[in-house]
């Protein structure tokens, strides 16, 4: 007997991932809104000095400025992709969306003291959700990020890499970080799965989610000679030409 398949319904993964989007968001303006705060405070104590520490006060209140603009960057760009409502397919290229990820995470990455390198294949294009793919992206590099957290003993990288190989169009995020224990590599895409105190355990149970709904793969190898890869691999690609309009 043929057997019927169900439509996969995709909207509680949609849901967890608006909630680990929300994540995303308060991690990204956490660092701007306490430079804010802070600087702020020391800015009304170098007024408050008698007489007023006026060149201090003003260092502070630039400060206070660069922090806001960023944020409000951040939120305009984030906002952008979070009223998308439902999952739109368009053409996109896959280095630009790599771009734009690394863009809005470069002040986290920067705070930590991650090194970035980048390498990309010329300019293909995947039929895909943009927010989805994002967040697919955001949420293995702030995996990366946290997988460096403990890591004293040695400079932290963290490498994008786009390519065309045999199965397809690749993207690969490598770190440099803890690893994962052989033992565990079976269960990290598995929902609510996590080792960190405090984790949801659905960040990459939805990167599995939007990947497969976008008919592609992902898995994780052990990075060389530390850390982790992360591949993305989609089959069906094209190449981005200029229109000739
Ligand atoms: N880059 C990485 N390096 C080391 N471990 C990782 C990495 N990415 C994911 N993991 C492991 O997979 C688990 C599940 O990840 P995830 O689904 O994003 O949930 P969470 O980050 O909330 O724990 C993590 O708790 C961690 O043990
Ligand atoms: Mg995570």
């Amino acid at each position: 007997m043929a057997s019927i398949k169900p439509t996969p319904d995709l909207r509680p993964a949609r849901i967890n991932a608006l909630g680990e989007f929300a994540a995303s968001i308060a991690h990204e303006v956490k660092q701007p809104l306490a430079a804010v705060t802070l600087n702020a405070q020391a800015c009304l104590h170098w007024l408050e000095q008698d007489p007023p520490r006026v060149d201090q006060a003003r260092t502070a209140l630039r400060v206070v400025l660069e922090a806001s603009t960023a944020a409000s960057a951040m939120l305009r760009s984030l906002h952008g992709m979070a009223c998308q409502a439902a999952p739109q397919r368009q053409p996109l290229v896959v280095n630009d969306v790599v771009r734009d990820v690394l863009q809005l995470l470069r002040g986290e990455l920067r705070q930590q003291c991650i090194t970035v390198t980048e390498s990309y294949a010329p300019d293909y294009q995947l039929r895909a959700d943009r927010v989805q793919l994002m967040q697919v992206l955001m949420n293995l590099i702030l995996n990366a990020i946290e997988a460096a957290r403990d890591l004293h003993d040695r400079a932290r990288t963290l490498a994008l890499h786009t390519s065309l190989a045999d199965d397809g169009l690749r993207i690969s995020v490598a770190d440099n970080g803890v690893g994962i224990a052989p033992a565990l590599a079976e269960r990290i895409f598995d929902p609510l799965f996590s080792t960190k105190p405090g984790g949801t355990g659905m960040g990459l149970a939805i990167c599995r989610t939007i990947v497969q709904s976008h008919g592609g793969r992902i898995w994780s190898e052990p990075g060389q000679p530390h850390g982790t890869v992360f591949h993305l691999s989609f089959k069906e690609y094209t190449l981005w030409t200029p229109s000739r309009s």
